[in-house]
């Protein structure tokens, strides 16, 4: 996929050569962190506060509904996947009724993500490209313990962590969902444990936002340094 990007960046040539793969060494060599966490653990208000530093910000949450909107680039495979059951009348995709879907069928699931994942790669490549000049990349990816593709896109994992009563509590307080809905959600989402297991760095969000944004001003002097020193 970067060699393919690469590819195409160089308008000389439209095969694999020597020379692409010295453009895919140069993207290579910045540094892409992937920034996971379960839900309600932060990661959207991390990606804030990386952002204040001057850090390159590609959410896929964004992403997936951006896709996945009305005219989205995602619907008509949906459609053709799914029938107009889980459109809405304005032809978005109804996360709430593919939500309650894909929790009871696993090849729902499955199908939905074959038909997402593949974009939002392609859409969080697409938008690796201008932000070059930034000092390091934030990938913000939820599904990161579950894609190989983008453990492989990022050099570094950093989790967002936080007790799950406080997860729980988060969750309810910025949506529509009730406790039993968020249990259910962490319930099909990586365990914890296996998710710190991938980290790198880990962030603390247990605390107020003042201590978050502590953990990320150290670490923000971290990537810096490591981007500088590559
Ligand atoms: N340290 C914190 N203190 C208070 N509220 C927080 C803190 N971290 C996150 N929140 C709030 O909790 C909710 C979930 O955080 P968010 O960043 O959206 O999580 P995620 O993107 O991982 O789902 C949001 O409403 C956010 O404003
Ligand atoms: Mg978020």
């Amino acid at each position: 996929m970067i060699l393919r990007q690469a590819d195409e960046t160089t308008s000389h040539s439209t095969k694999l050569s020597k020379n692409d793969s010295q453009v895919a060494g140069y993207q290579d060599r910045r540094l892409i962190i992937g920034l996971t966490g379960g839900i309600g653990s932060g990661k959207s208000t991390v990606a804030a506060l990386f952002a204040e530093h001057g850090a390159g910000i590609i959410d896929t949450d964004a992403i997936a509904h951006f896709l996945t909107q009305a005219g989205g680039e995602a619907i008509a495979a949906i459609h053709a996947a799914f029938g107009n059951d889980y459109l809405t009348e304005g032809g978005a995709l109804d996360r709430a009724k593919m939500r309650a879907l894909i929790f009871s069928d696993a090849a729902a699931k499955q199908r939905l993500e074959q038909i997402l994942h593949p974009l939002i790669f392609e859409q969080a490549n697409a938008q690796l490209r201008p932000l070059q000049p930034s000092p390091y990349i934030v990938v913000v990816v939820p599904l990161l313990p579950e894609s190989r593709t983008f453990r492989q896109l990022v050099q570094r994992v950093l989790v967002v962590d936080c007790d799950e009563h406080t997860q729980i509590a988060r969750v309810i307080g910025r949506s529509s969902m009730n406790e039993a809905e968020v249990r259910a959600i962490i319930a099909r989402q990586t365990p914890r444990a296996d998710r710190l297991r991938l980290a790198d760095d880990v962030i603390r969000n247990d605390a107020g936002l003042d201590r978050l944004a502590e953990q990320v001003a150290v670490l923000h002097e971290r990537y810096s340094k490591m981007q500088n020193s590559n």
